[in-house]
């Protein structure tokens, strides 16, 4: 049974998931290449569920150890230690920002290079196609309207059967997108990919009125039929990679505004 979620990255996506954990009664351990103590300020907002550790902390505490961090982290983490943890992939190939020429191929998919290097884990891809305010904002009970689908590829149905329960434990409904050779189908610039969790936002808002209303407006939910279609209907990127440019405006002018250290009102 999961009751404690291992978290490798405590930026915005660690936040994100860190915070639907606790609301959802798991305990989550943080963790991030520069050290517990610079993670203090997040896991006191997250409240006595939480608590920052070393990365070897954080996979040893973890039922499910979360990753998410850039893919440009991946060789540095401790393969051994994570052996036989189920791992939830939450990274995406920006070739912009790291470039791997096995990935720009296409011979493997991104969370297929992620497998490889953890080899003696389980790894789920899954909570990595939408921005960290949506991830959390969207999540909903069981049974309310508003409930969306989420995609998770993975090769063992075991391990996607754990990340199913915990997804749907923190708010969503799920669709299997396939192997993680198949996962090409939902990583960036895929149908399934940002769009269809954020709010289209409305001709005429000035610069910051667009950024608030990104982060404010509810999004309609995606269904399972709807989430099953985007899977089926995604064509396979050449190159592969997600690009700044094909993601929500708002959503790269708020990334931006974060990245220079601006803070971001609701
Ligand atoms: N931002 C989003 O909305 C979003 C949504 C879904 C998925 N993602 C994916 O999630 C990943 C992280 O994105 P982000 O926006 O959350 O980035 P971020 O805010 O820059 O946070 C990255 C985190 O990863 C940690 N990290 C990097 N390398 C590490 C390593 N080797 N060992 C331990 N921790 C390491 C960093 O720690 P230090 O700061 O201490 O170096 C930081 O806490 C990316 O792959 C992204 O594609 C992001």
């Amino acid at each position: 049974m999961t009751r404690t979620i291992g978290i490798i990255g405590s930026g915005l996506a660690g936040g994100a998931i860190a915070r639907l954990a606790v609301d959802a009664g798991y305990r989550v351990v943080l963790s991030n290449s520069r050290g517990p103590e610079t993670i203090s300020a997040l896991t006191r907002e997250l409240g006595p569920l939480a608590r920052a550790g070393t990365v070897d902390e954080a996979i040893a505490a973890g039922d499910i150890v979360a990753l998410p961090l850039p893919l440009a982290g991946l060789e540095a983490l401790p393969a051994g230690t994570l052996a036989g943890k189920v791992v939830i992939d939450q990274t995406n190939y920006y070739p912009e920002f790291w470039r791997n020429t096995e990935l720009d191929s296409g011979e493997l998919t991104s969370s297929e290079l992620v497998q490889r290097h953890l080899k003696d884990s389980i790894v789920v891809k899954a909570l990595h196609n939408l921005d960290w305010n949506h991830m959390y904002s969207n999540a909903r009970p069981k049974g309310d309207p508003e409930r969306t689908t989420m995609p998770i590829a993975g090769d063992d149905a075991a391990a996607k059967e754990t990340v199913t329960r915990f997804l749907e434990t923190v708010g969503y409904d799920v669709v299997d997108a396939g192997s993680l050779a198949e996962s090409w189908r939902i990583e960036p610039n895929t149908p399934i990919y940002f769009w269809p969790y954020a709010p289209a936002i409305p001709e005429g808002l000035t610069g910051d009125e667009e950024k608030s209303y990104y982060l404010k407006q509810p999004v309609p939910p995606v269904t399972p039929e709807d989430a099953r279609k985007m899977i089926d209907s995604a064509e396979r990127l050449s190159p592969p990679g997600g690009t700044l440019a094909a993601m929500p405006p708002a959503h790269v002018a708020i990334f931006m505004d974060l990245a220079s250290g601006n803070t971001v009102q609701k």
